[in-house]
């Protein structure tokens, strides 16, 4: 039997929640946020969607140059992504302070992460203004993988905001 919880509560029991790096640059400032709120929007064409709040520095650089690339985060990343979700791009340079190199990419301006094993390249198509965030909802234009990661290794993360901690997942059992 399941009993109600208090909302928060509830929502932390969703299954994954991954915590992605996004990289934004305008007018050659450039910046790395750590999100949360990505979610998939559309197959044809291809849609995905990053949530900021407006009071980030990264909101104003997705929003000027209406473009972002969105960084999966392994193990090794687990310390930039704290640094990335602890300080604003408005004090300090996160590429330097985590320790991170921004790299070209193809299709947007954005940069890319290096020590990230996959990024993502998106062109803003529409901002959606919903609650405590916007959603940038982005064209995948151009997807990085660096050779040989597979994520199913168990290089995935789940962010519990109470506890502040990270966890692997990703055991394979069973084919659907
Ligand atoms: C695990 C984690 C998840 C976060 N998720 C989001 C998010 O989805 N959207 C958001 O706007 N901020 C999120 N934040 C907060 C920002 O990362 C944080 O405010 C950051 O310092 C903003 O940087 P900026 O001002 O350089 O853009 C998250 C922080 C952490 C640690």
């Amino acid at each position: 039997m399941k009993k109600e919880v208090p909302v928060s509560e509830g929502l932390r029991q969703l299954p994954i929640r991954p915590v992605y790096l996004v990289s934004a640059e305008h007018k050659g400032k450039k910046n790395i946020i750590t999100i949360r709120m990505f979610a998939f929007f559309s197959g044809k064409p291809t849609l995905v969607g990053v949530g900021i709040a407006p009071s980030r520095y990264s909101f104003d650089l997705i929003r000027q140059s209406g473009e972002y690339v969105v960084n999966v985060v392994d193990e090794k990343l687990m310390k930039a992504a704290r640094i990335c979700g602890e300080k604003s791009g408005r004090e300090v340079d996160k590429f330097e302070l985590a320790k991170l190199t921004p790299e070209k990419g193809v299709r947007v301006n954005a940069p890319l992460i290096k020590e990230s094993p996959v990024s993502i390249e998106c062109k803003v198509v529409k901002e959606v203004d919903v609650g405590d965030h916007v959603w940038f909802i982005g064209e995948v234009l151009a997807t990085h993988v660096r050779e040989g990661y597979n994520w199913s290794d168990g290089l995935l993360f789940k962010w519990i905001g109470e506890d502040g901690f990270y966890y692997r997942v990703g055991e394979k059992i069973d084919k659907y």
